[in-house]
């Protein structure tokens, strides 16, 4: 109880008088006695109310939510209880000849493929301020009952991602050689024909699509490049004379990191928070708000009850950079109180739109702009070392412009294609979410290069992925039994209070009865002199 000192010492003093009064009426010991321990009971029921319940529930909820050993919540930290859905949507071209020949991409969306993703920490050692660090592993596997009717053995056409990849560094780089290179493409893909790639969706998203590095010099040039960029979808092949391209092999099995997590076993509202990944405190997009690295890896969060915060950042290893979701208020699910957030458009605003995001920018990525990216577009390249683009799936809350670009089968929808996380408030925990990325790359005309001569120039999409997280029913059921034991103690703290003073109204009244205060009752200004302290202090003492 922190009251100010002269309100305490009001109360004494009005305590003093009323006992003064007391003593003066010559009440039974009894009553007094009685009176007197009611009056103790009070304050120590609003001591407990106002400070000691809440901080014995907020140092529980600390202790069972915070990355120790001793944590209720450790070992579902460690090794995540349910898998993740990661659902893989591709583009289909469906009118490639026409593509090559100038006219506009028609696409249809297939999918979703599922996958069920496990994750696994290994913990590397606690460090200093209050840090644990730990190696992430994932593991995919193919959920065919959910993919339905669809097979991992689906023949797809979509753009050929290495070839343009490739193509594009070029052109960047040495445009004279262009030509060239691209003679030397021809021998890496067998039957060069146009910029699509007939495949599998095995072998485009995990196992690999085969590229033979033997040939010409100018081969051997793109495959130095590819060897010296180590971007993560290349594989080198066992013989190495080659490498398999595939969209997500390298997040199988493999351990990224490693990853310092504030544990929250200090400051609780810092839990979960990434302060290093891979030994390093900053990205390197050579600016100092790009390389800010904020926010936790999605998967835990602080509680959030007394003030949820505006922003909830993520940060996101695949694109090299935090993320956020901005609150957009309570609301319900499961049947239980949740927080609810999105992604909102400054998050991957253009630099016009948000200055902030400037160091996304690539500089000439196409003709027809300023060397910067439109809204809602990401540039990878320096993060993965190919001219990758992220978006949201369908250019949800990109610019326009891009779907001018598309004859038809791009659609954005918020409830198909937003990010998003409801939160429980009281632990931190993430009762559902969602996580959904596009990759793209552009196509680009190139004159002297066949595949390339007509084509249009866009951002060209290749695959959508919707990583999902929901609690599962056992794990909602424990949190809803914490809420309700929460619930009860938050009732007794009321309960104790009324009691409390229920208690010291029933001994004035009897005190009252007595005839121990008959003073109350006829000066009308005995009240406010008791309780304005400004009566004879003398004779209480
Ligand atoms: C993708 O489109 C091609 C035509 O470009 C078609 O032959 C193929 O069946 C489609 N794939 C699927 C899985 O629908
Ligand atoms: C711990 O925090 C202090 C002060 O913020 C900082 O100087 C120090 O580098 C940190 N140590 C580690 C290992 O991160
Ligand atoms: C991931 O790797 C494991 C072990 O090699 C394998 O069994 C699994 O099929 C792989 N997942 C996918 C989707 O290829
Ligand atoms: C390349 O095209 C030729 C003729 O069109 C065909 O015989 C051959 O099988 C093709 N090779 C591959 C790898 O598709
Ligand atoms: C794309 O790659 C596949 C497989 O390597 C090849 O068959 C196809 O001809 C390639 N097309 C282009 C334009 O690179
Ligand atoms: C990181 O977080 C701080 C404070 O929460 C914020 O001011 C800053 O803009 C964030 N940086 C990035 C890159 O998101
Ligand atoms: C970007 O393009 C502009 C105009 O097309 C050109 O003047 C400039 O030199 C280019 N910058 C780079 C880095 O290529």
């Amino acid at each position: 109880m922190d009251l100010p000192e002269f309100e305490v010492k009001r109360l004494l003093f009005a305590f003093h008088k009323i006992e003064y009064l007391v003593d003066c009426t010559m009440i039974g010991k009894k009553l007094r006695l009685f009176f007197f321990i009611s009056l103790c009971g009070l304050m120590l029921a609003i001591l407990l109310a106002t400070w000691g319940i809440p901080k014995i529930v907020r140092s529980q909820i600390q202790k069972n939510v915070q990355i120790d050993p001793s944590s209720q919540m450790f070992d579902k930290w460690r090794k995540l209880p349910m898998p993740l859905t990661f659902k893989v949507y591709v583009f289909n071209v469906t009118n490639p000849e026409d593509i090559s020949a100038g006219a506009k991409p028609e696409l249809e969306e297939i999918g979703p493929y599922v996958y069920n993703e496990y994750r696994e920490r290994t913990i590397l050692g606690y460090g200093e301020n209050d840090t644990v660090e730990y190696t992430l592993k994932k593991t995919f596997v193919f959920d065919q009952k959910e993919t339905s009717s669809l097979s991992e053995d689906d023949e797809v056409t979509v753009i050929n991602f290495t070839y343009m990849a490739a193509m594009l560094e070029v052109q960047e780089l040495m445009p004279s050689l262009a030509g060239m290179i691209n003679g030397a493409l021809e021998e890496m893909f067998t039957n060069l024909t146009d910029p699509f790639l007939r495949v599998k969706v095995r072998d485009l998203f995990f196992d690999g699509i085969h590229l033979n590095c033997v040939g010409n010099s100018a081969l051997s040039l793109v495959c130095g490049k590819i060897k010296s960029d180590k971007p993560a979808t290349m594989r080198p092949s066992e013989d190495g004379n080659g490498f398999y391209f595939s969209m997500f092999s390298h997040m199988n099995l493999t351990e990224s990191g490693p990853y310092q997590m504030v544990r929250g076993t200090k400051e609780l509202q810092e839990l979960g928070h990434i302060v290093s990944y891979k030994g390093k405190k900053e990205m390197n997009w050579r600016d100092p708000y790009c390389n800010q690295l904020n926010g936790s890896d999605a998967t835990v969060f602080p509680p959030v009850e007394d003030s949820p915060p505006k922003r909830l950042y993520s940060f996101e290893p695949e694109v090299c950079r935090s993320l956020y979701v901005n609150l957009v208020g309570p609301a319900a699910i499961f049947d239980m109180n949740a927080i609810y957030y999105e992604i909102a458009e400054e998050a991957l605003a253009a630099k016009t739109a948000n200055r902030d995001n400037k160091c996304y920018c690539r500089k000439n990525w196409s003709a027809n702009h300023d060397g910067c990216l439109l809204m809602g577009v990401l540039n990878l390249e320096p993060c993965q070392g190919a001219p990758a683009l992220a978006t949201l799936p369908h250019f949800y809350l990109a610019s326009e412009e891009l779907l001018e670009y598309f004859a038809g089968g791009i659609s954005p929808d918020k409830e198909k294609h937003n990010t998003y996380v409801y939160l429980d408030p009281i632990t931190g925990v993430v009762l559902k979410g969602a996580r959904r990325l596009q990759f793209n790359i552009e196509l680009r005309q190139m004159k002297g290069i066949p595949q390339l001569e007509n084509v249009r120039t866009g951002v060209f999409p290749l695959l959508w992925i919707d990583e999902g997280a929901e609690l599962p029913p056992e794990i909602q059921q424990e949190l809803k039994q914490t809420h309700s034991l929460l619930g009860y103690v938050e009732m007794a703290r009321w309960i104790l209070l009324s009691i409390a003073i229920l208690v010291l109204l029933a001994s004035l009244f009897k005190l009252a009865r007595s005839g121990a205060l008959p003073i109350w009752g006829q000066h009308t200004n005995s009240v406010s002199f008791v309780l304005s302290g400004t009566g004879n202090g003398n004779k209480l003492q």
